[in-house]
């Protein structure tokens, strides 16, 4: 079976401090990872705090070449070699705000994974694709447009993170029954692309995930776990989701 992965992706936030709190006092499920996203400055210090530890820690975004005159960007390999194991790629904000077109996700998806790095590719439709009736769509061509850049199998090492767009930072989830019912055509869409990859790769839901509604999400067949934004800042509801999900 699937394990569970709770994710923390703090965005434009937290500190050396919130690393530090994290180190001590995030309460380690039994049969779930543990992920955490902070900003790339603070990615070095959190990696080196939970080294130790099976915590996973990655960035929320990288550039799609290895090297180069990128001012303020930083790549793949860099992240590698901090010793974080992960990749958040094509989240909205990115998406929408700093223009990572389909055509770049699916560059940066690829240096990601050549650079050993798991990548977690986030997709999800917005309000007006979704009052339109063609949320499935939305998704579909972000999957496609990864899958077509790359030639090999790309679903036997990574995640996927459906986000609706609508659900971030708004206080309203998507309902279980929306969740699970894209996240199952997800993992159709997979099992049709694939090689019988689409049992093993991880559905992450995202979209105002808290203490509250993480037990009805994670009841669902299909979601095997959270990609938490606002929540995650918080320790102690960071504990309380990682403990609805390990029990
Ligand atoms: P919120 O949990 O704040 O809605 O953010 C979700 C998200 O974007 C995680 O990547």
């Amino acid at each position: 079976m699937r394990k569970p992965v709770v994710a923390a992706n703090w965005k434009m936030n937290g500190s050396l401090e919130l690393c530090e709190h994290f180190a001590r006092t995030l309460v380690r499920p039994e049969n779930a990872d543990v992920w955490i996203f902070p900003t790339a400055l603070h990615l070095g210090s959190l990696t080196d705090l939970f080294r130790e530890s099976d915590i996973g820690t990655g960035a929320q975004n990288v550039w799609c070449e290895l090297d180069g005159a990128f001012t303020g960007e930083v790549s793949a390999n860099m992240v590698a070699t901090l010793g974080a194991e992960l990749a958040l790629v094509g989240h909205s904000e990115r998406r929408a705000m700093f223009g990572d077109s389909d055509e770049v996700v699916a560059r940066k998806f690829k240096k990601i994974s050549d650079a050993g790095l798991v990548p977690v590719l986030c997709v999800g439709e917005t309000l007006e694709e979704r009052e339109s009736d063609l949320a499935f769509e939305a998704v579909q061509r972000q999957l496609s447009a990864v899958e077509e850049a790359w030639d090999h199998p790309v679903y036997s090492h990574q995640a996927i993170a459906y986000e609706p767009v609508w659900a971030i930072g708004t206080g309203k989830a998507a309902t279980a029954e929306i969740a699970q019912e894209m996240q199952a055509l997800i993992r159709d869409h997979i099992d049709r692309r694939s090689t019988g990859e689409s049992q093993a790769v991880r559905i992450l839901y995202g979209g105002s995930v808290k203490a509250t509604n993480a037990s009805e999400l994670i009841a669902q067949k299909d979601i095997d776990g959270f990609l938490v934004g606002g929540a995650s800042l918080d320790v102690d509801e960071f504990n309380q989701i990682c403990e609805a999900v390990n029990s």
